[in-house]
């Protein structure tokens, strides 16, 4: 296939594919078990991470328009409505998407704009979860 055929690539390949959606998700839930300003979001996850750094990360995958095993996994399930439960506040939201513009910041995909977009994006959809 050359250059002209070529279809073309998703973000998930421009932003530097797994190993760099999983560095970000790893350094989001970091900074969320660390920096205290996030302390009132870490409270309301369950103690142990590990399976939410599973979970965003392979969302975040086909997201982005990589590999869909995360929706093969949870077959019909809305990101918007599970969250709908939760009561998301403004001040969650806020501090979601800053936890998470910051981890991308620092994992720092070479795609700086695209970067930028992908931290636009998900501070879009944080807000857009807000049920007060
Ligand atoms: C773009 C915004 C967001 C995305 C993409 C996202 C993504 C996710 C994903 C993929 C899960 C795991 C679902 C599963 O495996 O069944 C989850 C769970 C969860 N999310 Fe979010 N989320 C977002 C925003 C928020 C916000 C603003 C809050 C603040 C309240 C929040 C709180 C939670 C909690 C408490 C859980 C359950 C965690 C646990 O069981 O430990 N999320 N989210």
């Amino acid at each position: 296939m050359n250059a002209e055929t070529a279809p073309p690539k998703t973000p998930y390949e421009l932003l530097g594919g797994q190993q760099v959606i999983q560095q970000v998700v790893d350094r989001f839930y970091d900074l969320m078990d660390s920096d205290p300003q996030y302390a009132p979001l870490r409270r309301i996850h369950a103690a142990d991470l590990a399976p939410m750094r599973h979970s965003l990360a392979g969302w975040l995958s086909a997201w982005a328009g990589g590999p869909r095993d995360w929706f093969d996994e949870n077959p019909g399930k809305c990101m918007m409505s599970a969250h709908r439960g939760l009561g998301v506040s403004r001040e969650f939201a806020a501090q979601w998407a800053d936890a998470m513009a910051r981890a991308i910041a620092d994992v720092a995909p070479p795609d700086k704009a695209l970067a930028r977009e992908m931290a636009l994006r998900l501070d879009t959809m944080a807000k857009a979860m807000v049920v007060d």
